[in-house]
């Protein structure tokens, strides 16, 4: 794959899609790039895809609910692989909100200001009730942004972790337990130690508290922006997450490295 690629939707859970794309990274494979539609009474869309496929985004979405029956949109941050298509949505879906936090609205300013009648704020710990289930806005062990928040579903045991518990793939798979289980700890560590360089120096054991935290939960379902959806694979998932603090820091490709890469895809 060189190209960010759209795939179909398919159903991750009795009451939720996931939109798919894949992004490839040269050097080190693909990485998905999810948004999901929780159908609950009050439907969700969980953020909103890339921008270079906004386009096939929107098609994609419309394939699984009609965009105008959007009630909220949970925009987990702010980062380009999540609001590709956000003021399309905002335009298509006039009654959709955007549950974000104080910080999310104040990254957006810089960009584009979102209408502030439009946004409903909402921390870590606090909950809002979307019509038959009562979502609870979660800090996920790993974020690459401070106004991260995933979110945890009650009614379909499931947690949306957002950047966190993903993983770089050599290959597109629809459910994270086709993959070989060592080929997933490797994509895995690498994509949080590339995601979340401050994972090498957190303290070991508040890092712990923080899975313990997702563990309570004890979530049935994994559905995070940058993994297949992953269902009864919980623990396994946090047991590799744990490893990262103690893994290789990621060094991006120098100078050097770039100009050997070039010559082998220019073929010079
Ligand atoms: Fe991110
Ligand atoms: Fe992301």
């Amino acid at each position: 794959m060189d190209k960010p690629t759209m795939f179909e939707p398919y159903q991750a859970a009795a009451d939720i899609d996931v939109v798919p794309a894949y992004f490839p990274i040269p050097g080190l494979g693909i990485v998905p790039v999810n948004s999901f539609v929780l159908k609950a009474a009050q439907p969700v869309l969980v953020d909103t895809g890339l921008v270079p496929l906004s386009d096939e985004f929107m098609e994609k979405l419309s394939s699984v609910i009609d965009p105008v029956d959007l009630r909220w949109l949970w925009l987990t941050h702010t980062d380009q692989d999540h609001i590709g298509s956000l003021w399309r949505i905002l335009e298509a879906a006039p009654k959709l909100r955007i549950i974000t936090t104080y910080l999310g609205v104040g990254k957006m300013s810089l960009y584009a200001p979102l209408p502030m009648d439009r946004i409903y704020l909402l921390n870590p710990g606090q909950s809002i009730d979307v019509g038959d289930r009562i979502l609870t806005a979660v800090k996920p062990p790993s974020y690459d942004a401070p106004e991260t928040t995933g979110f945890y579903d009650p009614k379909t045991s499931a947690f949306f972790s957002a950047d966190c518990l993903g993983a770089l793939m050599s290959e597109p798979v629809e459910n994270v337990a086709d993959m070989d289980s060592e080929n997933l700890r490797k994509g895995m560590v690498k994509w949080a130690t590339v995601d979340a360089p401050w994972l090498h120096i957190v303290d070991g054991t508040l890092f712990a508290q923080s899975l313990d935290n997702i563990r309570e939960l004890s979530p049935k379902h994994i559905l995070s922006a940058h993994l297949p959806a992953a269902c009864d694979m919980t623990e396994e998932l946090l047991g590799y997450l744990e490893t990262v603090p103690t893994t290789q820091p990621f060094v991006g490709p120098d100078q050097k490295a770039l100009e050997a890469m070039l010559k082998v895809m220019t073929g010079a």
